[in-house]
């Protein structure tokens, strides 16, 4: 089964897969025998800890079985709307931390300067989606609304680097021990944010956007 399949079938699995920097979005169309192979993840923990919080889970709802305007509406109404906030607040955090602490966590420069970078990108493409894709999937599909689609995918999977780039600088939002209560808060929100953004790939990647190709 592929990982993306596992999080459509069980929405939970989903932070299962995000603790091991599991890609299930852009590279959703890998099998997990496969991921485990490349990846060096030991395939027999990795479905007992799956089989653990699928068990512990509460019915999901199902994004398959919901009706295109109700799912578009849910994206814009939650994940859009969180992905927004959460940018504001996060670039306002860096900007306090680089403020009072950037000479001596020169890091938190480098953070201040991909949030800005994510943050305008991803405000567009949500903007484009917001003004023009939406729309548009549900007036009808067209050639133009298809190569639109290949933009969103596209963008999805830079976001993705992007976010990989955040994390690797971050050593993982591993704050050292010298690290104070804050920067560890802003480590923990960022963990949070790639969170967000990879669950809005995916309903995007393999719910709503498969529908009109
Ligand atoms: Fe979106
Ligand atoms: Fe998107």
């Amino acid at each position: 089964m592929t990982v993306a399949t596992i999080v459509l079938e069980h929405p939970c699995a989903a932070s299962v897969f995000d603790r091991r920097h599991i890609d299930y979005c852009c590279q959703g169309h890998v099998p997990l025998s496969r991921v485990c192979a490349d990846g060096g993840h030991d395939i027999a923990r990795l479905l007992e800890e799956l089989a653990a919080v699928i068990a512990s889970a509460d019915a999901d709802v199902d994004p398959r079985t919901t009706p295109t305007s109700v799912l578009i509406n849910r994206v814009l109404a939650y994940q859009h709307r969180h992905l927004r906030a959460n940018l504001a607040l996060l670039q306002l955090e860096a900007s306090n931390l680089v403020a009072t602490r950037g000479k001596r966590l020169p890091v938190l420069r480098q953070v201040k300067a991909m949030l800005g970078e994510l943050s305008d990108r991803l405000n567009a493409h949500l903007d484009e989606e917001e003004d023009v894709l939406f729309p548009a999937l549900l007036a009808g599909p067209s050639d133009e609304t298809r190569r639109a689609m290949g933009k969103m995918f596209d963008e999805h999977r830079e976001f993705s680097l992007l976010l990989r780039r955040l994390r690797e600088a971050t050593g993982d939002y591993a704050p050292g021990e010298d690290l104070d209560d804050n920067v560890r808060a802003l480590y923990r929100a960022l963990r949070d944010l790639e969170s967000l953004v990879l669950r809005h790939h995916h309903v995007e990647n393999h719910v709503l956007l498969p529908r009109f190709r």
